[in-house]
């Protein structure tokens, strides 16, 4: 993305945003509530317009691409949304075939046992398969939205705050789950969270937006030296420091023999 404009109205929500996604790498998008991470998502996927700028994904510009070669192009993309966004008058299974049935011309056999291996991929047991989302729990609603997501195999993935909500141990087994996936899927994951313990666990880089730009990129390290105040009291803050101290409580237990 490059010098992005996104508005509503007279209000500005992105102005003037740079920011690279590199190919296999796992890049945490932190920001204040209500700075626009969602609405970058969605102005990546072509759901906001924007007012400027520019985004390239997988080496074509969006606005030079024809309808077809967009629909290819998302085709190879994966969007678990905030809340997971299952239709709630579809069953897991039949949630998990909406992109299939978009995008692929499958018999019913073919599409129902793609989307029980989708199922068993992110975790589900076979009967969450033909459960609805108001039966679900928060957990459960998140992996089946990841099922989804991975629905077409995607090769970049779209995670808005894939572990708010869950608890500390729910939220960590959703990290090691998608770490795995990036691993042996060779994901490239953009990840939007709050999550401190999922941006020092799980992610290689870090972008943080504020001011309506992405104001600082790279590893935990980059973010933890910077002298942007908001930075500065996301990672240096009360609660931050409780997490450092965790952190390295898992990292001494983790070292022992
Ligand atoms: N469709 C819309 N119409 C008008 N304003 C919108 C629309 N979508 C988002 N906004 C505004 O854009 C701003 C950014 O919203 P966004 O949802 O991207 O925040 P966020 O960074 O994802 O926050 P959170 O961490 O709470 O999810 C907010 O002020 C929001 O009210
Ligand atoms: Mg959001």
């Amino acid at each position: 993305m490059r010098g992005l404009v996104v508005g509503f109205g007279e209000k500005l929500v992105l102005d003037g945003l740079d920011l690279d996604v590199r190919r296999g790498e796992i890049l945490g998008f932190v920001g204040g509530s209500g700075t626009g991470k969602s609405v970058l998502t969605r102005t990546i996927l072509g759901l906001i317009p924007k007012r400027a700028g520019k985004i390239e994904v997988f080496g074509s510009d969006l606005d030079k691409v024809s309808r077809i070669e967009f629909d290819a192009l998302e085709r190879r993309i994966g969007v678990m949304f905030q809340g997971g966004a299952l239709f709630s008058a579809l069953t897991v299974k039949q949630n998990v075939q909406v992109p299939m049935r978009e995008h692929l011309n499958l018999s019913r056999r073919l599409a129902d046992d793609l989307a029980m291996l989708k199922i068993e991929l992110v975790g589900l047991s076979p009967d969450a398969a033909d459960k609805f989302p108001s039966e679900l729990s928060g957990g459960m609603i998140k992996r089946a939205a990841l099922a989804r997501s991975l629905a077409l195999d995607p090769e970049l993935l779209f995670l808005d705050e894939p572990t708010s909500g869950l608890d500390p141990i729910g939220a960590a087994e959703f990290d090691d789950l998608i770490t795995t996936l990036q691993k042996t899927l060779g994901l490239t994951v953009f990840m939007v969270t709050h999550d401190l313990d999922s941006l020092y666990s799980v992610c290689d880089r870090i972008a943080a937006l504020a001011d309506k730009r992405v104001i600082e990129t790279g590893p935990i390290e980059t973010m933890l030296a910077s002298e942007h105040p908001w930075l500065r009291a996301y990672f240096h803050g009360k609660r931050a420091r409780q997490l450092s101290a965790s952190t390295m409580r898992k990292t001494a237990q983790g070292d022992r023999p």
